[in-house]
């Protein structure tokens, strides 16, 4: 099995790098599987003047599966859009039709601390937010900028879905909670718009064909405030791109740390680009600061959803687990007074627990 390793950049060499020493790990242990590295984002920009150079994207697509770190950082941010690294990431998402965007939101029992949110609230929280990746107001056209008549500056996107980019995410947000709790949460904005006037038609219609599932509707604004109010009453949200991007990292503080939520990006054949949720944090970038263990857990989706090993993939998450049963906390997941440990330590404490 290939697979296709980008970095990217900021903090996204630096977990990469213990997902690979997880990897190499378990190669040891017999999985077959070669990893080959390319530049994405930044870095590919400086290397190549492209976010995504063809050699990269020529790569991933002869890979069984995709690994990625991080991109962008305070350097690009001045760029035109077109090569700022997002359009890396962008561009590769869509290229690879990787439409479906699971982002499991666990709090494990070690970390109920670390959340900001009070034990009770979130103790036992296991939700999972299907997003959908290649639509919406992130690629709708026309967008851009212009001048109007009066000399005034605008900028303007497009929010749009089709009846059939609703379609293939629904069956794909009914399938995945009849093997969870049988609860599907849809989420949008059908008070205001057309986009999502049509999502709910679109969603609701699909439930006819799931009959076991309790499908449920809920405005974004009022899913925002319900995810910090009473998180546990959702089990699998449904959404866009754009609320998706959103709800998501509001999610991952439930569970105390962005740091520790993998996410998986499937295409209609199950091949995947998986990737932490979090950013490339250049605050924190080079310093051994930062929490490897969301791109670990991204490493066991991987080897799940599009490599079929689910023993394996139990065998990374139980030895995640582990390493938080013993103790082991970067700075993001500790609470006051425990110790902390690096980046490069805590990926050594998971191939050990493994
Ligand atoms: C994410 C990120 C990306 C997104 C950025 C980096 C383009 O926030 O994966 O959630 O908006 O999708
Ligand atoms: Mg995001």
């Amino acid at each position: 099995m290939k697979i296709a390793v980008l970095p990217g950049d900021g903090i996204g060499p630096e977990v990469i790098a213990q997902a690979i020493k997880v990897l190499n790990a378990l190669a040891k242990d017999g999985l077959k599987i070669e990893i080959e590295q390319a530049p994405i984002g930044g870095a590919a920009y400086d290397a190549s003047g492209d976010p995504l150079p063809d050699a990269t994207l020529k790569l991933a697509r002869a890979a069984d599966a995709v690994l990625m770190g991080a991109v962008g950082g305070i350097r690009y941010d001045t760029l035109p859009r077109e090569v700022r690294p997002e359009q890396g990431l962008l561009r590769i998402r869509k290229e690879l039709g990787v439409f479906a965007n699971l982002r499991p939101a666990i709090l494990y029992p070690e970390l109920v601390n670390a959340s900001t949110l009070k034990a009770e609230f979130v103790s036992g929280l296991d939700i999972l937010i299907i997003r959908e990746l290649t639509g919406d107001v992130y690629f709708g056209k026309p967008r851009g900028r212009r001048t109007t008549n009066g000399g005034e500056k605008e900028g303007f996107d497009t929010m749009m879905y089709s009846e059939s980019e609703i379609a293939r995410i629904a069956h794909i947000g009914f399938k995945v909670a009849m093997k969870r709790d049988k609860k599907l949460c849809s989420v949008d904005k059908a008070n205001v718009l057309d986009t999502s006037m049509l999502w709910r038609e679109v969603v609701s219609g699909i439930g006819k064909e799931y009959p076991q599932v309790a499908l449920s509707h809920m405005l974004v604004d009022s899913a925002a405030m319900q995810l910090v109010r009473r998180p546990k009453q959702f089990d699998v949200i449904l959404t866009g791109n754009l609320f998706g991007d959103i709800l998501s990292d509001e999610a991952s503080m439930l569970t105390g740390s962005i740091g520790m939520l993998p996410s998986a990006s499937l295409d209609e054949k199950n091949k995947g680009l998986y990737e932490p949720i979090h950013g490339s944090a250049p605050d924190i970038a080079g310093k051994n600061l930062a929490n490897p263990l969301a791109t670990i857990l991204s490493v066991a989706m991987m080897l799940r959803y599009t490599l079929g090993k689910e023993s394996i993939a139990k065998r990374v998450e139980d030895a995640v687990k582990n390493v938080l049963q013993q103790g082991f906390r970067t700075g993001d997941i500790a609470a006051s007074g425990e110790q902390i440990i690096g980046t490069n330590e805590m990926g050594d404490a998971v191939v050990n627990a493994l």
